[in-house]
């Protein structure tokens, strides 16, 4: 199910804002879309879809040109802001076409880059004001390295609920939810360092972990705060991801986020999933071997033959070893519209009738791979022994 259709438009943060220098080129994922996040000259940070309109390359691949971000396969020009068509190469005394990059919203606040899904054509909602957060202002806060984990938002919210901070032990700390995925953990006798994690949904079942620290400390405090935490969110994922291998439904279930003025502390977030993972750690791992063992068989016979059945213009195409779909097509006559033929402009997109590709592109984002209903014929395979394309 599509993870924005779970929870009402929130704001969330990609990436922390100092780490975004002028010239800088940040890829990401909200909800599994792909993002570019970009800081232009006059220090203006603009979030896009990660997709030229052009010919649909990722404009993370591209080159930052002052105040305009150029994709690296035509060379099309699109400016900061608006996102509108400012240049193309190939037609240098021509105007500009009017097309536009993808525009989200896009705020720079509290030390981090953040933006909203929005609903078609709708405003994005407001910013909310994040108390803790705003007694976190850079300089004055450590900031922690981002962490990403194999769990779904609730999943990694829940499993923060049971963190324990350096120099406390659990029974002395408390988590409390705030507004937008942000989540502070306070120690109750006040003699822990608090800190503060702002949760981002990427792709579908991966999250961000962004950190900070609040405080004014010298440069030793600084990297002994930030090992501690590193060790400590290591120890979350390395939980989390055993759990999400051994039983994927074991981290399902959702959370509400509390406003801020209404904070839950840790006694109702349940630790549960972080318990269980723990226990699951210590199973024999001889009881994951055969998944491990077939799977590495699977893909070992990934590139192996297959056949493709033409839906519409009948017949059937057998793929060899070591012949790549396009060319098997090719050797057919069937005709499919290709330009880069590497799998990242997109102009071979097929729809796929039956059987499940391999995807092989790095056009297609998580959700289209997921849905499995179309695959770049340049460059992807198949997973199954047949597959029917609508060709
Ligand atoms: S993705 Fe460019 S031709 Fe296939």
């Amino acid at each position: 199910m599509d993870e924005r259709r779970q929870e009402p438009v929130r704001w969330y943060a990609l990436c922390a804002a100092g780490a975004l220098d002028k010239g800088a080129i940040h890829r990401t994922e909200l909800h599994g879309e792909g993002l570019v996040v970009w800081r232009a000259d006059d220090g203006r940070v603009n979030v896009w879809e990660d997709r030229c309109p052009h010919r649909g390359v990722r404009l993370s691949l591209g080159h930052h040109r002052g105040d305009t971000l150029q994709c690296q396969y035509h060379g099309w020009r699109f400016a900061s802001g608006e996102g509108a068509c400012r240049a193309v190469p190939a037609h240098p005394h021509a105007s500009a076409p009017p097309i536009h990059a993808t525009t989200w919203p896009a705020i720079e606040r509290y030390g981090f880059v953040w933006t909203c899904a929005r609903a078609e054509g709708a405003a994005p909602t407001a910013f909310p004001a994040i108390d803790a957060l705003a007694a976190a202002r850079p300089p004055d806060c450590v900031p922690l390295r981002t962490t990403t984990m194999d769990a779904d938002l609730a999943s990694v919210k829940r499993a923060l609920s049971a963190y324990v901070l350096p120099q406390a032990d659990a029974a002395e700390c408390a988590a409390f939810e705030c507004e937008s995925g942000t989540l502070t953990v306070e120690s109750l006798d006040g003699a822990a360092c608090p800190a503060i994690f702002v949760l981002q949904p990427a792709q579908k079942g991966k999250t961000r972990v962004h950190g900070v620290v609040p405080g004014d400390f010298d440069a030793a405090q600084r990297l002994a705060l930030q090992r501690a935490h590193q060790a400590r969110l290591n120890a979350v994922r390395d939980a989390l991801e055993a759990v999400s291998e051994v039983q994927p439904d074991a981290l399902t279930g959702s959370l509400a986020e509390a406003p801020a003025q209404n904070r839950t502390p840790r006694a109702q977030l349940s630790p549960v999933a972080v318990t269980m993972a723990l226990v699951r750690m210590d199973a024999a791992p001889s009881a994951m071997s055969p998944a491990i063992d077939a799977s590495n068989q699977a893909s070992s016979e990934e590139d192996g033959p297959f056949t493709v059945h033409l839906a519409r213009s009948g017949g059937s195409v057998d793929v060899p070893a070591n012949t790549s779909l396009l060319d098997a097509l090719r050797a057919h006559g069937a005709e499919v519209p290709t330009s880069c033929e590497q799998g990242v402009c997109g102009t071979c997109l097929t729809p796929v009738l039956d059987g499940e590709p391999l995807h092989r592109d790095v056009w297609l984002d998580a959700r289209e791979r997921a849905a499995g209903d179309c695959m770049l014929v340049c460059v992807s395979r198949a997973r199954t022994p047949t597959l029917t394309l609508d060709l």
